[in-house]
Protein backbone atom coordinates (compact mmCIF):
# COMPACT_ATOMS: atom_id res chain seq x y z
CA UNK A 1 0.00 0.00 0.00
CA UNK A 2 1.19 3.47 -0.70
CA UNK A 3 2.82 4.99 2.78
CA UNK A 4 0.75 8.39 2.38
CA UNK A 5 -2.46 9.71 0.69
CA UNK A 6 -3.16 13.30 -0.37
CA UNK A 7 -0.25 15.09 1.83
CA UNK A 8 -0.77 19.19 1.59
CA UNK A 9 3.16 19.59 0.39
CA UNK A 10 3.69 21.59 -2.73
CA UNK A 11 6.54 21.73 -5.12
CA UNK A 12 7.33 25.36 -5.18
CA UNK A 13 10.48 25.32 -7.76
CA UNK A 14 12.17 23.24 -9.71
CA UNK A 15 16.07 24.18 -11.76
CA UNK A 16 18.52 22.24 -13.55
CA UNK A 17 21.88 22.44 -14.71
CA UNK A 18 23.62 20.29 -17.42
CA UNK A 19 27.37 20.43 -18.22
CA UNK A 20 27.91 22.36 -21.62
CA UNK A 21 30.46 19.36 -23.07
CA UNK A 22 28.17 17.13 -25.25
CA UNK A 23 29.38 13.93 -26.51
CA UNK A 24 27.35 12.67 -29.22
CA UNK A 25 26.11 8.90 -30.24
CA UNK A 26 28.64 9.76 -33.43
CA UNK A 27 31.94 10.55 -30.46
CA UNK A 28 31.26 7.16 -29.12
CA UNK A 29 31.26 5.04 -32.36
CA UNK A 30 34.99 6.57 -32.48
CA UNK A 31 35.34 5.61 -28.80
CA UNK A 32 33.97 2.05 -28.58
CA UNK A 33 32.87 -0.62 -31.26
CA UNK A 34 29.03 1.03 -31.84
CA UNK A 35 27.41 2.92 -33.92
CA UNK A 36 24.88 5.95 -33.93
CA UNK A 37 22.23 3.65 -35.68
CA UNK A 38 23.04 0.93 -32.76
CA UNK A 39 22.68 3.30 -29.53
CA UNK A 40 19.44 5.02 -31.22
CA UNK A 41 17.56 1.86 -31.70
CA UNK A 42 18.15 0.10 -28.33
CA UNK A 43 18.14 3.14 -25.97
CA UNK A 44 16.64 6.07 -27.59
CA UNK A 45 19.48 7.98 -26.74
CA UNK A 46 21.36 10.29 -29.03
CA UNK A 47 23.88 12.70 -27.22
CA UNK A 48 24.27 13.14 -23.54
CA UNK A 49 26.59 16.21 -21.25
CA UNK A 50 29.24 15.55 -19.66
CA UNK A 51 30.87 17.17 -16.95
CA UNK A 52 34.43 18.89 -17.52
CA UNK A 53 37.64 16.98 -15.92
CA UNK A 54 37.49 18.11 -12.19
CA UNK A 55 33.93 19.22 -12.18
CA UNK A 56 32.26 17.62 -9.33
CA UNK A 57 28.84 16.78 -8.35
CA UNK A 58 28.53 19.06 -5.22
CA UNK A 59 29.25 21.78 -7.98
CA UNK A 60 26.58 20.75 -10.64
CA UNK A 61 24.12 20.56 -7.96
CA UNK A 62 24.77 23.47 -6.41
CA UNK A 63 24.31 25.16 -9.92
CA UNK A 64 20.61 22.97 -10.12
CA UNK A 65 19.86 23.79 -6.30
CA UNK A 66 20.57 27.66 -6.77
CA UNK A 67 18.12 27.80 -9.83
CA UNK A 68 15.82 26.04 -7.41
CA UNK A 69 15.45 28.04 -4.69
CA UNK A 70 16.00 30.76 -7.11
CA UNK A 71 12.16 29.76 -8.76
CA UNK A 72 10.38 29.15 -5.50
CA UNK A 73 11.77 32.74 -4.31
CA UNK A 74 13.54 31.42 -0.86
CA UNK A 75 16.58 32.44 0.26
CA UNK A 76 19.06 29.58 1.48
CA UNK A 77 17.96 30.48 4.73
CA UNK A 78 14.88 29.72 5.12
CA UNK A 79 15.47 25.89 3.99
CA UNK A 80 15.58 23.52 6.74
CA UNK A 81 16.71 20.12 4.89
CA UNK A 82 19.27 19.83 1.73
CA UNK A 83 18.61 16.41 0.27
CA UNK A 84 21.26 15.24 -2.67
CA UNK A 85 20.25 12.19 -4.06
CA UNK A 86 23.28 10.74 -6.05
CA UNK A 87 24.98 7.89 -7.14
CA UNK A 88 28.50 9.64 -7.93
CA UNK A 89 29.15 11.60 -4.34
CA UNK A 90 32.30 13.48 -4.91
CA UNK A 91 33.60 11.72 -1.68
CA UNK A 92 32.28 8.93 0.20
CA UNK A 93 32.19 11.33 2.79
CA UNK A 94 31.67 14.11 3.64
CA UNK A 95 28.42 13.48 1.58
CA UNK A 96 27.91 15.82 -1.53
CA UNK A 97 24.49 17.46 0.51
CA UNK A 98 26.68 19.06 3.48
CA UNK A 99 29.04 20.08 1.15
CA UNK A 100 26.02 21.78 -1.01
CA UNK A 101 24.58 23.10 2.48
CA UNK A 102 28.07 25.19 3.51
CA UNK A 103 28.44 26.34 -0.23
CA UNK A 104 24.78 27.91 -0.33
CA UNK A 105 25.03 29.06 2.84
CA UNK A 106 21.68 27.45 4.28
CA UNK A 107 23.11 27.96 7.62
CA UNK A 108 19.76 26.51 9.43
CA UNK A 109 19.68 23.45 7.16
CA UNK A 110 20.66 19.70 7.99
CA UNK A 111 22.05 17.86 5.40
CA UNK A 112 22.18 14.39 4.19
CA UNK A 113 22.75 12.31 0.76
CA UNK A 114 20.27 9.49 -0.89
CA UNK A 115 22.38 7.17 -2.40
CA UNK A 116 19.89 3.97 -4.00
CA UNK A 117 20.31 3.83 -6.95
CA UNK A 118 18.93 5.71 -9.97
CA UNK A 119 15.40 5.74 -7.81
CA UNK A 120 17.17 7.64 -5.21
CA UNK A 121 15.23 10.85 -6.64
CA UNK A 122 11.79 9.41 -6.37
CA UNK A 123 12.64 7.78 -2.56
CA UNK A 124 14.32 11.70 -1.96
CA UNK A 125 11.19 13.24 -3.46
CA UNK A 126 8.52 11.02 -1.40
CA UNK A 127 10.60 11.49 1.96
CA UNK A 128 11.16 15.03 1.60
CA UNK A 129 6.98 15.60 1.29
CA UNK A 130 6.28 12.81 4.32
CA UNK A 131 9.14 15.04 6.29
CA UNK A 132 7.25 18.16 5.41
CA UNK A 133 3.61 16.85 6.20
CA UNK A 134 4.45 15.24 9.36
CA UNK A 135 5.99 18.78 10.67
CA UNK A 136 9.83 18.05 10.97
CA UNK A 137 10.63 20.39 8.04
CA UNK A 138 9.48 23.55 6.17
CA UNK A 139 11.45 23.81 3.40
CA UNK A 140 13.24 20.65 1.86
CA UNK A 141 15.75 21.32 -1.42
CA UNK A 142 15.56 18.20 -3.12
CA UNK A 143 18.82 17.44 -5.87
CA UNK A 144 19.46 14.97 -8.03
CA UNK A 145 22.85 15.18 -9.06
CA UNK A 146 25.32 13.00 -11.06
CA UNK A 147 29.17 13.27 -12.16
CA UNK A 148 28.96 9.28 -13.53
CA UNK A 149 31.81 10.08 -16.22
CA UNK A 150 34.85 9.55 -14.22
CA UNK A 151 33.35 6.11 -12.59
CA UNK A 152 31.68 4.44 -16.38
CA UNK A 153 34.83 2.44 -18.34
CA UNK A 154 34.85 4.34 -21.33
CA UNK A 155 35.84 1.18 -23.07
CA UNK A 156 32.81 -0.45 -22.47
CA UNK A 157 30.42 -0.20 -24.91
CA UNK A 158 27.69 -1.74 -22.78
CA UNK A 159 27.77 0.68 -20.37
CA UNK A 160 29.46 3.95 -21.68
CA UNK A 161 27.07 4.77 -24.17
CA UNK A 162 23.88 4.63 -21.61
CA UNK A 163 25.05 7.35 -19.21
CA UNK A 164 25.21 11.34 -18.79
CA UNK A 165 26.05 14.06 -15.71
CA UNK A 166 23.81 16.79 -15.19
CA UNK A 167 21.35 17.80 -11.93
CA UNK A 168 17.90 18.43 -11.41
CA UNK A 169 16.43 20.28 -8.29
CA UNK A 170 12.91 20.70 -6.46
CA UNK A 171 12.37 23.11 -3.70
CA UNK A 172 9.22 21.50 -1.38
CA UNK A 173 7.59 23.39 1.02
CA UNK A 174 4.26 23.17 2.50
CA UNK A 175 1.00 23.82 0.13
CA UNK A 176 -0.69 26.88 0.59
CA UNK A 177 -3.52 26.00 -1.86
CA UNK A 178 -2.89 23.69 -5.18
CA UNK A 179 -0.18 21.14 -4.70
CA UNK A 180 0.09 18.22 -2.72
CA UNK A 181 1.57 14.34 -3.31
CA UNK A 182 -1.22 12.23 -3.65
CA UNK A 183 1.05 9.28 -2.87
CA UNK A 184 4.10 7.45 -3.16
CA UNK A 185 5.34 4.23 -2.51
CA UNK A 186 9.27 3.22 -2.61
CA UNK A 187 10.23 -0.84 -2.87
CA UNK A 188 13.42 -3.08 -3.51
CA UNK A 189 14.31 -6.33 -4.68
CA UNK A 190 17.89 -7.26 -2.82
CA UNK A 191 17.81 -10.12 -4.39
CA UNK A 192 19.30 -8.66 -7.54
CA UNK A 193 21.99 -6.36 -5.70
CA UNK A 194 24.03 -7.52 -8.28
CA UNK A 195 22.63 -6.20 -11.34
CA UNK A 196 24.30 -2.59 -11.07
CA UNK A 197 27.08 -2.69 -8.65
CA UNK A 198 30.44 0.07 -8.58
CA UNK A 199 32.38 -2.75 -6.82
CA UNK A 200 35.31 -1.29 -6.03
CA UNK A 201 37.61 0.70 -3.21
CA UNK A 202 35.25 -0.06 -0.02
CA UNK A 203 34.78 -2.80 2.37
CA UNK A 204 34.17 -5.51 -0.11
CA UNK A 205 36.93 -5.00 -2.29
CA UNK A 206 39.56 -2.32 -0.74
CA UNK A 207 41.37 -0.83 -3.13
CA UNK A 208 44.35 -2.25 -4.20
CA UNK A 209 46.21 -2.51 -7.99
CA UNK A 210 44.25 -5.78 -8.31
CA UNK A 211 40.67 -3.65 -7.97
CA UNK A 212 42.31 -1.39 -10.19
CA UNK A 213 43.61 -4.01 -12.82
CA UNK A 214 39.65 -6.12 -12.51
CA UNK A 215 38.32 -2.44 -13.21
CA UNK A 216 36.37 -2.56 -9.98
CA UNK A 217 36.35 1.46 -10.26
CA UNK A 218 33.36 1.30 -12.65
CA UNK A 219 30.12 0.94 -13.07
CA UNK A 220 29.38 -2.42 -13.69
CA UNK A 221 26.26 -3.78 -15.47
CA UNK A 222 24.10 -6.64 -16.67
CA UNK A 223 22.50 -4.65 -19.01
CA UNK A 224 20.09 -7.16 -20.49
CA UNK A 225 18.83 -8.62 -16.93
CA UNK A 226 18.09 -5.13 -15.84
CA UNK A 227 16.02 -4.93 -18.98
CA UNK A 228 13.87 -7.72 -18.46
CA UNK A 229 13.34 -7.25 -14.53
CA UNK A 230 12.41 -3.62 -15.15
CA UNK A 231 10.02 -4.49 -17.88
CA UNK A 232 8.64 -7.25 -15.84
CA UNK A 233 8.36 -5.77 -12.53
CA UNK A 234 7.25 -1.66 -13.24
CA UNK A 235 4.54 -2.28 -15.48
CA UNK A 236 2.48 -4.27 -12.93
CA UNK A 237 3.74 -1.99 -9.84
CA UNK A 238 2.29 1.29 -11.93
CA UNK A 239 -0.97 0.14 -12.08
CA UNK A 240 -0.98 -1.11 -8.49
CA UNK A 241 0.54 2.45 -7.35
CA UNK A 242 -2.25 4.00 -9.51
CA UNK A 243 -4.66 1.51 -8.16
CA UNK A 244 -4.15 2.25 -4.35
CA UNK A 245 -4.19 5.73 -5.36
CA UNK A 246 -7.61 5.80 -6.77
CA UNK A 247 -7.18 6.33 -9.46
CA UNK A 248 -6.77 4.64 -13.54
CA UNK A 249 -3.27 5.14 -15.52
CA UNK A 250 -5.37 7.31 -17.82
CA UNK A 251 -6.02 9.79 -15.07
CA UNK A 252 -2.12 10.48 -14.71
CA UNK A 253 -1.83 13.16 -17.19
CA UNK A 254 1.97 13.27 -17.30
CA UNK A 255 4.30 10.56 -16.83
CA UNK A 256 7.72 11.05 -15.58
CA UNK A 257 9.43 7.96 -16.51
CA UNK A 258 13.36 7.27 -15.06
CA UNK A 259 15.01 8.31 -18.40
CA UNK A 260 16.95 4.83 -18.81
CA UNK A 261 15.73 3.55 -22.15
CA UNK A 262 12.99 4.35 -24.65
CA UNK A 263 12.38 1.22 -25.21
CA UNK A 264 11.49 0.48 -21.71
CA UNK A 265 9.30 3.29 -21.37
CA UNK A 266 7.24 2.61 -24.41
CA UNK A 267 7.08 -1.06 -23.24
CA UNK A 268 5.67 0.35 -20.17
CA UNK A 269 3.38 2.51 -21.63
CA UNK A 270 2.10 0.13 -23.93
CA UNK A 271 1.04 -2.42 -21.08
CA UNK A 272 -0.46 0.52 -18.95
CA UNK A 273 -2.10 1.73 -21.83
CA UNK A 274 -1.24 5.22 -21.65
CA UNK A 275 -0.79 7.76 -24.53
CA UNK A 276 2.46 8.41 -26.12
CA UNK A 277 1.78 12.22 -25.61
CA UNK A 278 1.36 11.81 -22.06
CA UNK A 279 4.69 10.61 -21.48
CA UNK A 280 7.38 13.07 -20.93
CA UNK A 281 11.01 12.17 -22.52
CA UNK A 282 14.19 13.69 -22.77
CA UNK A 283 16.89 11.02 -22.69
CA UNK A 284 17.59 11.71 -26.41
CA UNK A 285 19.18 15.06 -25.27
CA UNK A 286 21.29 14.14 -21.64
CA UNK A 287 21.14 9.69 -21.74
CA UNK A 288 20.49 8.50 -18.12
CA UNK A 289 21.40 10.33 -15.66
CA UNK A 290 20.48 8.22 -13.09
CA UNK A 291 19.22 9.88 -9.78
CA UNK A 292 19.29 13.67 -11.30
CA UNK A 293 16.56 12.35 -14.55
CA UNK A 294 13.24 12.81 -12.73
CA UNK A 295 14.28 16.53 -11.88
CA UNK A 296 15.89 17.43 -15.05
CA UNK A 297 12.85 15.94 -17.11
CA UNK A 298 10.30 18.31 -14.44
CA UNK A 299 12.46 20.87 -14.71
CA UNK A 300 12.55 20.86 -18.39
CA UNK A 301 8.84 20.46 -18.31
CA UNK A 302 8.25 23.23 -16.09
CA UNK A 303 10.92 25.31 -18.91
CA UNK A 304 8.70 24.84 -21.84
CA UNK A 305 5.57 26.11 -19.72
CA UNK A 306 3.86 22.87 -19.64
CA UNK A 307 3.13 22.82 -15.97
CA UNK A 308 -0.78 23.58 -14.99
CA UNK A 309 -3.08 23.37 -12.17
CA UNK A 310 -4.47 20.81 -11.72
CA UNK A 311 -2.82 17.91 -13.59
CA UNK A 312 -1.44 14.87 -12.08
CA UNK A 313 2.03 13.75 -12.65
CA UNK A 314 3.22 10.57 -11.80
CA UNK A 315 7.15 9.89 -11.37
CA UNK A 316 8.83 6.49 -11.47
CA UNK A 317 12.43 5.11 -11.26
CA UNK A 318 14.34 1.67 -11.06
CA UNK A 319 18.48 1.22 -10.45
CA UNK A 320 20.73 -0.78 -8.75
CA UNK A 321 19.52 -2.44 -5.38
CA UNK A 322 17.16 -3.12 -7.32
CA UNK A 323 14.97 -0.33 -5.97
CA UNK A 324 12.15 1.17 -7.78
CA UNK A 325 9.42 3.19 -6.48
CA UNK A 326 6.61 5.70 -7.69
CA UNK A 327 5.42 9.41 -6.79
CA UNK A 328 2.35 10.77 -7.38
CA UNK A 329 1.82 14.56 -7.27
CA UNK A 330 -1.01 16.92 -8.17
CA UNK A 331 -0.01 20.78 -8.78
C1 LIG B 1 22.07 -2.11 -22.30
C2 LIG B 1 20.98 -2.40 -23.33
C3 LIG B 1 20.72 -1.18 -24.18
C4 LIG B 1 21.48 -3.51 -24.24
O1 LIG B 1 20.44 -3.86 -25.15
P1 LIG B 1 20.04 -5.40 -25.32
O2 LIG B 1 19.04 -5.43 -26.39
O3 LIG B 1 19.63 -5.93 -23.97
O4 LIG B 1 21.38 -6.04 -25.81
P2 LIG B 1 22.25 -7.21 -25.16
O5 LIG B 1 22.84 -6.79 -23.85
O6 LIG B 1 21.43 -8.47 -25.16
O7 LIG B 1 23.38 -7.31 -26.22
C5 LIG B 1 23.13 -7.63 -27.56
C6 LIG B 1 24.42 -7.49 -28.34
O8 LIG B 1 24.74 -6.09 -28.48
C7 LIG B 1 26.08 -5.88 -28.07
N1 LIG B 1 26.21 -4.52 -27.57
C8 LIG B 1 26.11 -4.09 -26.30
N2 LIG B 1 26.32 -2.76 -26.25
C9 LIG B 1 26.56 -2.36 -27.50
C10 LIG B 1 26.84 -1.12 -28.08
N3 LIG B 1 26.93 0.00 -27.35
N4 LIG B 1 27.01 -1.06 -29.41
C11 LIG B 1 26.93 -2.17 -30.19
N5 LIG B 1 26.68 -3.36 -29.68
C12 LIG B 1 26.49 -3.47 -28.37
C13 LIG B 1 26.34 -6.93 -27.03
O9 LIG B 1 27.72 -7.13 -26.89
C14 LIG B 1 25.62 -8.11 -27.64
O10 LIG B 1 26.45 -8.67 -28.63
P3 LIG B 1 26.57 -10.27 -28.77
O11 LIG B 1 25.18 -10.72 -29.12
O12 LIG B 1 27.56 -10.40 -29.86
O13 LIG B 1 27.03 -10.75 -27.44
C15 LIG B 1 19.68 -2.84 -22.64
O14 LIG B 1 19.85 -4.13 -22.10
C16 LIG B 1 19.28 -1.91 -21.56
O15 LIG B 1 19.00 -0.75 -21.77
N6 LIG B 1 19.18 -2.42 -20.32
C17 LIG B 1 18.78 -1.61 -19.21
C18 LIG B 1 19.96 -0.81 -18.76
C19 LIG B 1 19.58 0.27 -17.83
O16 LIG B 1 18.58 0.92 -18.00
N7 LIG B 1 20.42 0.47 -16.83
C20 LIG B 1 20.28 1.49 -15.91
C21 LIG B 1 19.23 1.15 -14.96
S1 LIG B 1 19.08 2.45 -13.83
Amino acid sequence: MAFFKGVPVAISGTGMYVPDRVLTNEDLSRMVDTSDEWIRERTGIRRRHIAEAGELTSEVALKAGRAALEAAGLVPSEIDMVMVATNSPDTLFPGVAPKVQGMLGAGRAGAFDVQSGCTSGVYSMALAAAGIASGIWRNVLVIGAEVLSPIVDWTDRNTCVLFGDGAGAVVLSPSCGNGRFLSAELRSDGTKHDQITFPGGLVENPASHETVEQKKHYVTMKGNDVFKFVNRVIPPFLRELCEDSGLSPEEIDWWFFHQANQRIIERAAERLGIASEKVFINLDEYGNTSAASVFIALSEFVKQGRLLPGQRLLFTAFGAGMTYGGVIYET
